[in-house]
C-alpha cells in the first residue's frame, strides 16, 4: 500500500495544480537593496558554503521526494547524478517502505551507487516514530544509503487529512531526543509545508537537533496533492477536509525569520523556492541553504539528470546575479546584507515580536 501511495503521490504532483493557491511564500514582501557600487565581477563571485561539514559548491539540497517505487529509483538516480556534478546536497523521500520491504531498497540506495561523495540524507516520518520506530529503524534508514543525516519529517497536516493518514505525534519530541543523542549523523527536523514557528525551534534545539528545514508554506501543498487523491476515490469526507487545509500554513519567509529570531539552528528554507533570487532572500534572512522540491520533478521524471541540471545552473546563475547587485562575495557577505520586509509578512513578525527593522539596519538580529 506504502509503495502504490508513493506512485500516486508522484503522478497528482506531476498532473495537478498542488500548489498554495491563496497564500505565498512572502518572498514577494522581502527586498534586498540594490548596491551601485559592488566593487566586484560577477565571475569573482562563490557560491560556496560550509554547511554541516561539508563543503557544497551551491547552498542548495534537492530536497527529499520519492523512494520505493521503480519509477522513483529513476528519479532519485537522475537527482543524484545532479547533485554530484553540481557539487550540492540531496535528500530521499520517506525511506518506510523498505524499512518495511529490503526489496524496495535499491529504489533509495540508487542515489548513493551514483553519487558515493555528496551530502546525502535519509529520511523517515514523525508519525513512524510516534508508533515505534526508534534508533534501529533510524540506524537502516541511514545504513541503507549511507547517510550523512537524518531527517525527520514532521507533516502533521498531511497525516490529518490523507485517507490513509496517521495523525499520530505523540512522544515525538523525546524520539528525536534520542535520535540525536544515539545516531552518528545529525538529525534534521523538517517540515514538509506548513512550517516551523519560534515556539517550535526552541523543543526542538533542545532536543540535541542541529539543523531545521522550516518546509514553510507557499510551495506544495500536501493539502492539495490529498485534495486530488481523495477526490479521485470518491473520498468526500478527506477531500472536503484537504480542500479546506490547502492554505494551511507559516509562509517559508516568515518562518526562516521566526526559527532564526529563537534559535542557533542552522536553517534550510524549502517550501516554494522557485528562483536564485528567492534563494539570495532566504540566505539574507537567515537560512544556511535552501531545498527545492516539485520544481525538479518533472524534469527528472521526463529527462532525468541534464534537465534536473539545466535547471539547477539557471538558478545558481540568478542567485548568482542577486549576490552581485548586494554587492555580496560570499555566502557569508550574502548573510550580512540588510533586507526590507513591508507588507503582510512585516505586520506578521512585527506582531510575533521579530525585530523588522534590525534586518533593515543589519544591527542585532540573531540570538
Ligand atoms: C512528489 C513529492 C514527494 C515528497 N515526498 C516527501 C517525503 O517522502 N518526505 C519528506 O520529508 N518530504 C517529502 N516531500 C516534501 C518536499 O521535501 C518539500 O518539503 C516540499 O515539497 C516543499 O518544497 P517545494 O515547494 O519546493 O516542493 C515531497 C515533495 C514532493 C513534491
Amino acid at each position: 500500500m506504502t509503495v502504490e501511495r508513493k506512485f500516486s503521490h508522484i503522478e497528482v504532483c506531476l498532473n495537478r495544480n498542488v500548489e498554495f493557491d491563496e497564500k505565498s511564500t512572502g518572498f514577494e514582501d522581502v527586498e534586498l537593496i540594490h548596491n551601485a557600487l559592488p566593487e566586484l565581477d560577477l565571475d569573482e563571485i562563490s557560491t560556496e558554503v560550509d554547511f554541516m561539514g561539508f563543503r557544497l559548491k551551491a547552498p542548495i539540497i534537492i530536497s527529499g521526494m520519492t523512494g520505493g517505487c521503480e519509477a522513483s529509483a529513476k528519479i532519485n538516480e537522475a537527482l543524484a547524478v545532479a547533485a554530484r556534478e553540481l557539487g550540492i546536497g540531496m535528500g530521499v523521500g520517506s525511506q518506510r517502505a523498505a524499512l518495511e520491504n529490503s526489496e524496495l531498497a535499491y529504489t533509495f540506495s540508487i542515489a548513493r551507487k551514483v553519487a558515493p561523495d555528496i551530502f546525502l540524507i535519509a529520511n523517515l516520518g514523525a508519525a513512524q516514530f510516534s508508533m515505534g520506530f526508534g534508533v534501529e529503524e533510524a540506524l537502516r534508514a541511514v545504513e541503507m544509503i549511507d547517510a550523512n543525516a537524518l531527517a525527520v519529517h514532521l507533516n502533521s497536516l498531511h497525516e490529518a487529512v490523507q485517507p490513509e493518514g496517521e495523525p499520530k505525534f505523540k512522544g515525538v519530541l523525546a524520539k528525536l531526543k534520542e535520535l540525536s543523542s544515539s545516531l552518528s549523523v545529525p538529525v534534521i527536523a523538517k517540515e514538509t509545508g506548513a512550517g516551523i514557528s519560534m515556539e517550535i525551534a526552541p523543543l526542538i534545539e533542545g532536543a540535541g537537533v542541529k539543523c531545521v528545514d522550516v518546509g514553510g508554506a507557499g510551495g506544495t501543498s500536501w493539502a492539495a496533492v490529498e485534495y486530488h487523491r481523495a477526490l479521485a476515490v470518491g473520498d468526500e469526507l478527506h477531500a472536503s477536509l484537504a480542500k479546506l487545509y490547502w492554505n494551511w500554513g507559516i509562509p517559508t519567509a516568515i518562518s526562516i525569520c521566526e526559527v532564526r529570531s529563537s534559535s542557533k539552528l542552522e536553517i534550510i528554507a524549502t517550501g516554494g523556492i522557485r528562483s536564485g533570487l528567492d534563494a539570495a532572500k532566504a540566505i539574507a534572512l537567515g537560512a544556511s541553504v535552501v531545498g527545492i522540491a516539485l520544481p525538479l520533478l518533472r524534469p527528472a521524471f521526463e529527462e532525468g539528470s541534464s534537465g534536473v541540471i539545466r535547471y539547477l545552473k539557471r538558478f545558481i546563475e540568478e542567485l548568482k546575479v542577486a549576490m552581485f547587485l548586494v554587492g555580496a562575495k560570499s555566502i557569508s557577505e550574502l548573510r550580512e546584507v540588510p533586507v526590507v520586509i513591508t507588507g503582510s509578512t512585516a505586520e506578521w513578525l512585527r506582531l510575533r515580536g521579530v525585530d523588522v527593522e534590525a534586518y533593515a539596519r543589519r544591527t542585532k538580529i540573531f540570538k
